[in-house]
């Protein structure tokens, strides 16, 4: 099923890295299982099976490189709890060599001069040509590239169960109007429409799918990433929490609380139709074993066709003194940002290269569509940063919009009440 297996694409990044480790590493100050202070420790939230699988490629990947791997998962959605380690570690001192971070917050540490630069790694890998400028805004601080991009996600992806829309005569949705009606059926027919998890960073990705749905992208590039207050405190703000009352008709009630994957776990197992969620999501799929397009269908959330909310995720490496370490990191940066991993990690992964210079063949038909339409939205400036998953707005803000949300989907509150209590809490968190 995978286009090229994990084994062999470490057995080929392997040799593809040789000659390079030569100079990068010197093998005699490395102990042969890359153990002892041959390690790197890398903080992230990759916990679920097809991220941990994901992540195992990276630690393959190195260990051909005699480098050793200290995992450092903390569990959560979207990173909240990461970060919250990753700034008590670095305030006590103690940074791990790495660390998986969000837009935002790599912008963050470099701002507060926590991170080494790999402009070496990217001088000689032509970075600046390869990775769209959506991705280098955020990789480059100053000029200097401070992050290694492991793929490009999307966050306006629908995850549907083909047997049970086969079973309910549903054809793919194209309209809002078209996607309630697909999920009235369903309820109908005694299913849950939406595998819902009610966490607030979800609560906040389905909230960016209404707003790009409702608003379109100019409107959703208004009020989530110029935070005009004007968009943000609007009638379309409004018919947007108006759109979300509708939607949330359609969750069950076991949804608060509950994980992504375990969602994903709904519809994967036909109890629920639908998903909206980025398309990590595919990655828990494709580790069930399913096919996209036979077993499970995708398409983008309907009324959002004419944009991409992406996210990327980011690999930092910590400024240290240690020369070790800093080989380490550069050896790692560089793998991170090859083709082969590239390829291999979004297989796992359920992402597409962040790299836009290479062929998604190997991909599944999902991917294969994705990076198509990233590349497309890359040139028609319609690739939008997802709100949800910190490349909209600092994390100040990105929190202020989650109180808000989760407060409207967890009470009666009126839409017209929430959309002023969005435009205050911006407002205040930017002030
Ligand atoms: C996103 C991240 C993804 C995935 C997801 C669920 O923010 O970019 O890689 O981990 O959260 O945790």
């Amino acid at each position: 099923m995978f286009g090229i297996t994990t084994r062999r694409f470490i057995a080929r990044l392997g040799c593809a890295l040789l000659p390079l480790s030569a100079s990068v590493l010197s093998p005699s100050a490395l102990a042969a299982d890359g153990t002892g202070d041959n390690q790197v420790e890398v903080l992230n939230w990759w916990t679920s099976g097809s991220e941990a699988k994901a992540l195992g490629a990276l630690k393959d990947a190195l260990a051909t490189q005699q480098i050793g791997w200290q995992n450092m998962p903390v569990a959560g959605g979207a990173g909240t709890n990461a970060m919250a380690v990753l700034r008590s570690r670095i305030t006590s001192g103690n940074p791990p060599t790495a660390a998986q971070v969000l837009g935002y917050d790599a912008q963050d540490w470099a701002k507060r001069d926590a991170l080494a630069t790999l402009d070496d790694i990217a001088a000689a890998e032509h970075w600046n040509d390869v990775f769209p400028a959506a991705i280098q805004n955020f990789a480059k601080f100053d000029g200097h590239w401070i992050a290694a991009p492991f793929e490009i996600h999307s966050t306006n992806w629908v995850w549907a169960n083909k047997a049970l829309m086969d079973k309910l005569g549903i054809a793919q949705p194209k309209t809002w109007d078209a996607f309630i009606a697909s999920l009235e059926k369903a309820k109908q027919a005694g299913y849950t429409g939406l595998a819902y998890g009610g966490q607030p960073w979800q609560d906040t990705t389905v909230f960016e799918n209404v707003v790009l749905a409702t608003g379109g992208a100019d409107f959703y590039r208004r009020a989530l990433i110029e935070l005009d207050p004007q968009a943000l405190d609007s009638e379309t703000m409004v018919k947007t929490f108006d759109n979300l009352r509708q939607l949330l008709a359609y969750k069950d009630d076991n949804s608060p609380g509950r994980d992504w994957n375990l969602a994903t776990a709904m519809v994967i197992n036909g109890k629920a139709l639908y998903q909206i969620m980025g398309d990590w999501a595919k990655g828990e799929f494709l580790n069930a074993g399913l096919e996209a397009g036979k077993d499970f269908m995708c398409f983008r959330t309907p009324g959002t066709q004419e944009a991409v909310t992406f996210n990327s995720d980011l690999m930092i490496m910590f400024d240290t003194d240690d020369a070790q370490q800093q080989q380490m990191q550069q050896t790692m940066a560089r793998i991170i940002g090859s083709p082969e991993f590239q390829l291999t990690f979004s297989w796992l992964k359920g992402s597409v290269p962040a790299r836009m210079d290479l062929s998604a063949d190997s991909l599944d038909a999902c991917a294969q569509r994705g990076y198509q339409q990233v590349q497309a939205a890359a040139e028609h400036s319609t690739l939008m940063g997802s709100l949800a998953h910190g490349y909209a707005a600092p994390a100040s803000v990105k929190n202020a919009v989650f109180d808000i949300v989760s407060s409207f989907v967890n009470s009666d509150m009126p839409s017209d009440v929430a959309a002023e209590q969005l435009a205050m809490a911006v407002k205040s968190a930017t002030s």
